[in-house]
Order: structure tokens, then sequence, then C-alpha cells
């Protein structure tokens, strides 16, 4: 059963408790997590005392997406703040092999994320180190972005790898998911849609959580 993962990108930061429970109270997996420096993406959302206060609130595991340069620095502050699994870019991480390691040595599950533009391919030799692979199906730094379709063929091989390289990695796709695209992520291989938009933007949240969930491949 894939997992649903509802970015609090897209929540009402004003009343980030009443959203945080709404999830809780939902059939959502885990809760999407988005940190924006302002130098890797052109955007900043929040930082670690944000975090810390989800985590706070929030019954289900915390699944952060590091969108910073050199995130190396910052592993041991975010497990203090609550993460749970823990996402550093591909393309921002010089010495991703040892900052893999370094993840799973704090005691969370490591996650690799790539830029729609970066090939699959560059994971080969880590694919059997990692728990999850985000793939962009935007271009990240903002939500409620269109959907990028090369996204299908990218799982798709993506797949392929981990597989060859009997790895029991987790396939996130990270953008522009909604009721449309869904089924066919699932289709393809995807394990854990994560979604903003989709679900804050719609009249009813926990509603929509639920049909995103209930989709089979
Ligand atoms: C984009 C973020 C996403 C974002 C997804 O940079 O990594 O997690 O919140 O939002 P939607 O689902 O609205 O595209
Ligand atoms: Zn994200």
């Amino acid at each position: 059963m894939h997992l649903i993962a509802p970015s609090i990108l897209s929540a009402d930061f004003a009343n980030l408790q009443r959203d945080v429970e709404m999830l809780n109270h939902s059939q959502a997996d885990w809760f999407h997590v988005d940190v924006m420096d302002g130098v890797f993406v052109p955007n900043i959302s929040f930082g670690l005392p944000v975090i810390s206060a989800i985590k706070r609130h929030a019954t289900k595991p915390l699944d952060v997406h590091l969108m910073i340069v050199e995130p190396e620095r910052y592993l041991k502050a975010f497990k203090d703040a609550g993460a749970n699994v823990l996402t550093v870019h591909l393309e921002a991480s010089t010495h991703l092999h040892r900052t893999i390691a370094a993840i799973k040595e704090l005691g969370m599950k490591a996650g690799v994320a790539l830029n729609p533009h970066t090939s699959i391919d560059l994971l080969i030799d880590v694919a059997a180190d990692i728990d999850l692979v985000c793939v962009m199906s935007v271009n990240p730094g903002f939500g409620g972005q269109k959907f990028i379709e090369n996204t299908y063929d990218k799982v798709r091989r993506l797949k392929t790898i981990l597989i060859a390289k009997n790895s029991k990695a987790l396939i996130e796709i990270d953008g522009g998911v909604s009721e449309s695209n869904t089924q066919a992520l699932l289709e393809c291989g995807a394990d854990v849609l994560v979604a903003g938009n989709a679900v804050f933007a719609a009249a009813n949240p926990v509603e929509m959580i639920m049909k995103l969930k209930d989709k089979t491949p």
C-alpha cells in the first residue's frame, strides 16, 4: 500500500497546530516538511524551530526534505528537531555517500532527492544504501506547480535500477501530485506521494487524502 505525505508548505502557517491535527486525524501516513534556504532554491520556507513545533503535535513520522546547500552541516540538528526521514539533494551534497551514512548513524531513514534534470543513473552506486529516493516532479522551490510528464519514464527507469541493485528504497514523488496523476504514478512504481496544493487547496482536505490513498495501481 502506498503512502500519502501531505506537504506542510501548503498549510496555513498561522494555524499550524490546527492543520497538523487535521492531518493526524486523516489517512495521511507522513508529514512532508520542506526546508528551503534561499540559496539551493529561490525561496525560503521555514527551519528548525518550526519543525520542533510541528513535532510536538504530530502523531506521524516527519519526512523532512532539505532543499539547502551543505546539508551535512545540519543532520544532527534536524534529528533533534524530530525528523524521522531525512532527505538531502544529490546536487547539494558533494560527498553524498558519507552524508547518507551519517543520516543513518543518527537513527534516521536516509533519502536522496533528484531535481528534474538529474539522471537517476547517478544513484546507481548508492542505491543499496538509501531508504528513499525523492523524484522531483517539479523544479523545487514552490508549491502548486505543474507536474513534469517526463517523471513517469524516470520512475520506471529508477524502479529497474532499484531492483537490479537489490535496493529496498521507497520511491517518493514530489511536486504537482493530484487525483489525476496518482494512479499512473503508482503503476510506474511510486511508493510515497507528496501532495501540497492538492490537499490544502481542496474544499475537504481529509477527503482528498482519502481519495489519493484509495487509488490502486
Ligand atoms: C517543492 C516541494 C514540494 C511541494 C509540493 O519544492 O519540495 O514538497 O510542497 O507541493 P505541490 O504538491 O503543491 O506541488
Ligand atoms: Zn518536498
